[in-house]
């Protein structure tokens, strides 16, 4: 199986802050892993150290065959990998069509398109030419992903997506993490939702103060252990 993200004893830092401290993991072609733990362990940090927003300080970030030595903004595009910030980051003076057109700037070849996108999310079709930000912050997460899917990824980063969704909202965010799996492209899922981990990944690392302290398989006789790296 090929590699396709490998951190391996990766320091990281925001200014003389030092957040991520030996923190390794990696996710192979097609797989769907979960990143747990509590508040403020780096879980974002993690995802910032891949875009040079927080410092490469120390350790090996590997995307599929490159040896990446100072990560920038477009790194993991450039890699094909793509990532759905926490927060959504939708561009607020675009509409959602040109919302997911950007998504297609560092397109590479694969399932993915504006059609199969609207196939997916049939809402962000009936509203394609209202600004973004006219969406519930549900079909703001569908937009999210449409944009990343666009660019078709073989690996989808997505941080802490059901952060203020509702429940059924949850639901449907299963299902289509699924389709995108299994079209091939891998997942790592940054999530305190164990529903959503459980229902979607195969296998967890939790952090904690900035490395990685527990991992394994995610299966529903382990869940109450995957439970202890979130609860307070
Ligand atoms: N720009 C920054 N400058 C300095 N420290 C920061 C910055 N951003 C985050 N931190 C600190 O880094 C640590 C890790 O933050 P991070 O955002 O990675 O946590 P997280 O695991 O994503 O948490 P959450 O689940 O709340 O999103 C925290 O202590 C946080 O206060
Ligand atoms: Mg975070």
């Amino acid at each position: 199986m090929k590699t396709l993200l490998h951190m391996n004893d990766v320091h990281a830092y925001y200014g003389a802050a030092h957040i991520l401290q030996g923190l390794s993991l990696r996710v192979d072609e097609g797989e769907r892993v979960a990143l747990i733990g509590r508040n403020g362990v780096g879980k974002t940090t993690t995802v910032n150290t891949l875009m040079g927003i927080a410092r490469l300080g120390a350790g090996e970030i590997r995307i599929g065959d490159a040896l990446i030595r100072k990560p920038l903004a477009y790194t993991p595009a450039q890699h094909q990998i793509a990532i759905v910030p926490q927060g959504r980051r939708i561009i607020a003076n675009l509409t959602i069509e040109e919302n997911l057109v950007l998504g297609s700037a560092s397109r590479h070849p694969g399932p993915w398109n504006l059609a199969e996108v609207y196939r997916l999310f049939p809402i962000l079709q009936e509203r394609a030419h209202t600004p973004g930000t006219a969406l519930s912050g549900g079909q703001q997460q569908m937009l999210a992903i449409g944009r990343a899917l666009m660019a078709n990824p073989r690996l989808m980063i997505l941080d802490e997506p059901t952060e203020g969704l509702a429940p059924v909202i949850v639901d449907h965010l299963a299902d289509t993490l699924n389709r995108v799996t299994s079209q091939g492209t891998a997942i790592l899922l940054i999530e305190q939702n164990l529903g959503l981990v459980a229902r979607t990944t195969s296998r967890y690392y939790a952090a904690e103060k900035g490395r990685i302290t527990a991992s394994g398989t995610v299966a529903p006789t382990n869940l109450n252990e995957l439970h202890n790296h979130i609860a307070v």
